[in-house]
């Protein structure tokens, strides 16, 4: 696992944005696994600059999101569908029909994951995908205890989980109960992996996921079996390595 130590969170943000443009770049039909969260939102601030002085274009790109909360439109500020819009799908030249976040507002969730995975698998997983670190080590919405082997599936959210995104609703009852979310075989089919993390809330989840008992206990330290993973971190996160 390489980890590539950042001065701050700016800094952190043009790394990885550096990374996907030449990924983008390097290849005809790039697939991009894309993450939410306060973490990445730098990173596609970066990647709009980019795409602003023309150092990079996502028309030949393909993009698949790992979660989506369950029973929020897609037209909910808080939905994940609703974020990718804001913070980057309406500010490059990407193809609407070639972004893909899953669709929690059905009736039939699980029919929904079927399809999902379906598509990331026959657009053969992503070239590069991008992770968020849960402080309990989920990555996508995958909770402890989670099997490795779980393909797309449906997740009752943590009660942490939900008091940390608690922030962006109006109360925690607000907090969806239940997440559609990549699972970790889908996510370990990445070709490479790029990991982002930010501030000393997460050093300790950060020393767990390097060093720590690989365990489905804390779903992140499966990145410890991929040969492809980079760990971009600002200092304070990564503090206790
Ligand atoms: C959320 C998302 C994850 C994200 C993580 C960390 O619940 N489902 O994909 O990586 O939690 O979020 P943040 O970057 O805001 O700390």
């Amino acid at each position: 696992m390489e980890i590539l130590k950042c001065k701050d969170y700016a800094d952190m943000s043009e790394k990885a944005a550096e990374l996907i443009v030449n990924t983008i770049n390097g290849l005809q039909k790039p697939v991009l696994g894309l993450a939410t969260g306060s973490t990445p939102e730098g990173l596609y601030r970066n990647l709009i600059k980019a795409y602003k002085k023309n150092a990079v274009s996502f028309v030949n790109a393909t993009t698949f999101n790992l979660d989506e909360y369950v029973g929020l439109r897609e037209d909910d500020p808080n939905s994940y569908k609703y974020y990718m819009r804001e913070k980057l799908f309406d500010a490059v030249d990407i193809s609407v029909e070639h972004t893909h976040v899953p669709n929690g507002d059905t009736g039939n969730p699980e029919e929904e994951c079927v399809r999902y995975e379906k598509q990331i698998r026959d657009a053969g997983y992503a070239d590069l995908q991008v992770l968020g670190l849960g402080l309990n080590g989920h990555i996508g919405f995958n909770e402890p205890g989670s099997s490795f082997d779980t393909k797309t599936h449906t997740v009752d959210l943590d009660l942490s989980t939900r008091k940390a995104n608690a922030r962006f609703f109006d109360s925690l009852e607000q907090v969806p109960e239940q997440a559609i979310t990549m699972g970790i075989s889908t996510i370990m089919h990445g070709e490479k992996i790029v990991l982002l993390v930010s501030g000393i809330n997460k050093a300790d989840a950060v020393k767990k996921l390097v060093h720590g008992e690989i365990t489905e206990e804390f779903p992140a330290s499966v990145l410890q079996q991929h040969g492809n993973v980079i760990v971009i971190g600002d200092e304070a996160a990564l503090s206790k390595l």
